[in-house]
């Protein structure tokens, strides 16, 4: 039987989302359903003073408006639970951020709802002015930062200060910044809520079906089995639908409330300050090196924004200077500020995303200081075994990752010199960067049941974000079953399935594919064993262990002619169904003797017109070492998906906000996000070889490690074509007027 598994396979549920069948959250709509909309403080920072409802509660269709004043507020969130924002809803007449919610309107129409929630006047008191913290105020932010709390981020590896000092070394300082961003996933979120019988049922656009369902049993105080969140598949999240943020208690409340089921879609404005943000950061490093370009010493201090609710830390330091490079002495901190802005949380490839622009910024420097090529540097740092615990990688193959790409490049055609590239009158520039992400695995369960129709049916409590994850498991079960991928259908995006994790972290692949595979060799052996039990079998009596499973039949092994087809078998034996299920742990599977870590590296082609000087990405050439690739189209997908996040990320994305704190680009035409003019070819291989150290498939996640390292490239290719070195994000025309080595037509002088 041809195995699924490493095939180019089309999306299973391709044809319904082009046909427009495929049902997402909002299009849920139980009888007697009302329409939530929330009402937001238009200030970021101070006191409500009074809500006035009277002329919302006149407008048609209105049914409730409800406030902090008005409602008993909820308990606080118990400890252990994963939520967006640490404050919950309507707790007290305290505004922390811009776009908190500060009321709820429910109406029998969607629009009514929106139409009630503008006429909610809300009178605030002790408004203060905003904080923003930008990339505009690097050195104020890093003057301003107190130490994160999460302190296990903090390195501190040999003598940093002694390395630094040292007389004959090259050393090269930058602080590097970045704005806040969001995601923009094309679905908003949503949220339909049905209370029934002290049960609870929420349609909800999440990444983490089982993490809402615990989060809101925790804070309506039910036992979770009482609670069941649906969720079949999200048009996008990128971290902002990971974890429960306010609107989806609003709406569960207002349902409670209105003892009818409640849907609440967020508006494209209000997608921009509900579901978190990538927080602004700065980060100051400063690398050592001997005239070699070996490093010596790496010192990283990175800064974010953080939202006075919730302290999110943006791991900046996390996978980057601590195991990217092998460096005796590595000083590593992270400090937060807190800011007006929304509450930061998870965007793709978090702390990775925004490391690598400042870590790989920072190499190409070296690269300029030492005076060697930068895929050389990079190759005379490569760390043999993790720098930070020492333990010998799983599978490492960073090195083919810098060769391949640059053969497919061609990137031994590149002059070093900067501005020494032309294509007409255009500056071109070439750079590179590493990307790296770590290779995450949780605890995951599947069940498991073949049919008597001689279809299996596979459960799980896992996600579909538009991946193409429901497809690649579809891919794992069928070969670790030994159907045939059009007979098994999986199903998943339901808390009542067998558990999953988060599908954060590009874990998700690994995770749930370990638990695929011994749920399916349970089921195997138990076909097996049916097939010699069963007197009418054609292999009733042989050893169950003389036996496999092949195309959907159970066969003797080196004599697939003896054998029956399995939904025959059960049919024979009188059963509808026969299933298995398994639960596994993190380190099924994995060799606790190692490290694990996917890396990869980025070459891109960019081309500045001097005279209107907007940088355009005309070419990049990704090599990634993921471990086993399961499905090539689907994973290539995701690495286009994450280089073309992080075009945006380097060249357009940013929050802008007024005077008053307020975010004024809070919609797709004046938030920037890369379209296909932005983004020429995109060529994008991989190493493909497995990991049998970290599961039984051997391979690692692909969703994140795209947009690492990314921005740092183009930025790299900026100075490449221009001479000037952009340490500060977005990338925007301004900055490269006049670059110091092209001749100015126009010149007086
Ligand atoms: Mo991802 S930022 O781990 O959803």
């Amino acid at each position: 039987m041809k195995q699924a598994v490493g095939l180019p396979i089309d999306r299973v549920d391709g044809r319904q989302k082009v046909t427009g069948s495929a049902r997402y959250t909002a299009d849920v709509a139980p009888p007697g359903l009302l329409h939530a909309s929330v009402v937001q403080a238009t200030i970021p920072s101070g006191r409500i003073r009074g809500i006035d409802c009277s002329r919302a509660l006149e407008l048609p269709g209105i049914v409730a408006v409800l406030h902090h004043d008005n409602i008993t507020p909820l308990d606080s969130w118990p400890s252990g639970i994963f939520i967006g924002d640490e404050r919950l809803p309507l707790s007290d007449e305290h505004i922390h951020y811009v776009g908190q919610h500060v009321a709820v309107v429910v109406a029998e129409g969607f629009e009514q709802a929106l139409h009630a929630a503008a006429a909610v006047m809300v009178h605030y008191a002790d408004t203060h002015k905003p904080s923003v913290m930008g990339p505009e105020l690097p050195e104020a932010m890093l003057a301003a930062a107190r130490p994160g709390e999460n302190q296990s981020l903090r390195v501190a590896r040999g003598d940093i200060d002694t390395a630094l000092g040292e007389p004959a070394a090259i050393r090269v300082e930058g602080v590097y910044s970045s704005p806040a961003a969001t995601h923009n996933p094309l679905e908003a979120s949503a949220t339909v809520a049905e209370w029934n019988d002290g049960h609870l049922t929420v349609h909800e656009t999440t990444q983490w079906v089982q993490g809402t369902q615990r989060a809101l049993a925790a804070v309506f105080r039910l036992d979770p089995t009482r609670v069941r969140v649906v969720c079949p598949r999200i048009g996008g999240g990128f971290g902002c639908k990971a974890l429960v943020w306010p609107h989806t208690v609003l709406t569960v409340l207002a349902a409670r409330i209105c003892e009818r089921p409640v849907k609440l879609v967020l508006t494209r404005e209000q997608m921009f300050t509900s579901t978190g943000c990538r927080p602004a950061t700065v980060q100051r490093i400063a690398l050592g090196a001997q005239p070699t370009g070996k490093l010596t010493a790496i010192r990283h201090e990175a800064v974010n924004s953080t939202a006075a609710t919730t302290e999110f830390v943006e791991q900046c330091g996390r996978s980057t200077s601590r195991i990217l490079y092998a460096c005796p002495n590595v000083s590593i901190s992270h400090g937060v500020v807190v800011d007006s802005g929304p509450p930061g949380t998870w965007m793709r490839a978090p702390g990775e995303c925004t490391g690598t622009f400042a870590l790989e910024s920072a190499m190409d420097e070296l690269a300029v200081a030492v005076g060697i090529d930068p895929v050389e540097l990079r190759l005379r740092n490569h760390a043999d075994v993790n720098p930070d615990d020492a333990l010998p990688w799983s599978s490492k193959h960073l090195r083919e990752c810098y060769a391949l790409g640059v053969e497919r490049f061609g990137w031994s055609a590149r002059d070093p010199r900067p501005g020494s590239m032309r294509s007409g009158t255009d500056l071109v520039g070439w750079g590179m960067a590493t990307a790296v992400y770590p290779a995450w695995k949780m605890p995951a369960a599947a069940s498991v049941h073949a049919r008597s129709d001689g279809s299996a049916l596979v459960r799980c409590a896992t996600h579909e974000l538009g991946t193409g994850a429901s497809t690649v498991f579809t891919q794992v079960a069928a070969d670790v079953l030994g159907f045939d991928m059009q007979r098994v259908e999986f199903v998943l995006g339901d808390s009542s399935f067998p558990p999953a994790p988060v599908a954060g972290g590009s874990s998700s692949t690994a995770s749930v594919s370990q638990a695929l595979v011994e749920a399916g060799a349970a089921l195997r052996s138990k076909l097996c064993t049916l097939a010699t039990a069963t007197s009418a079998s054609p292999l009733s009596g042989l050893r169950p262990e003389l036996l496999e499973i092949a195309a959907g039949r159970v066969v003797a092994r080196g004599d697939a002619g003896r054998g029956i087809e399995a939904g025959e078998l059960l049919r024979l034996a009188g059963q509808d169904e026969l299933g298995a299920y398994a639960q596994v742990s993190a380190d099924a599977g994995r060799d606790p003797g190692y490290s694990f870590t996917s890396f990869g590296a980025h070459f891109c082609e960019i081309r500045v017109d001097p005279r209107l000087p907007r940088v355009r990405v005309t070419r990049f050439v990704s090599v990634m070492d993921v471990g086993r690739v399961l499905n090539h189209k689907t994973a290539r997908s995701q690495v286009v998906g994450g280089i073309v996040m992080g075009v945006g990320m380097a060249l357009m994305e940013r929050l802008h906000t007024d005077a008053s704190g307020r975010i004024v680009n809070a919609n797709l035409a004046d938030y920037a996000v890369p379209v296909s003019p932005d983004v020429k070819a995109i060529d994008v291989d991989f190493i493909d070889v497995p990991d049998p150290r970290f599961n039984t498939l051997g391979a690692r996640g692909v969703g994140e490690i795209g947009i690492t390292g990314t921005a740092a490239a183009i930025a790299n290719a900026v100075h490449h074509a221009t001479g000037i070195r952009y340490r500060r994000l977005p990338i925007s025309p301004d900055g490269l007027l006049a670059p110091p080595f092209v001749e100015q037509e126009d010149s007086e002088a």
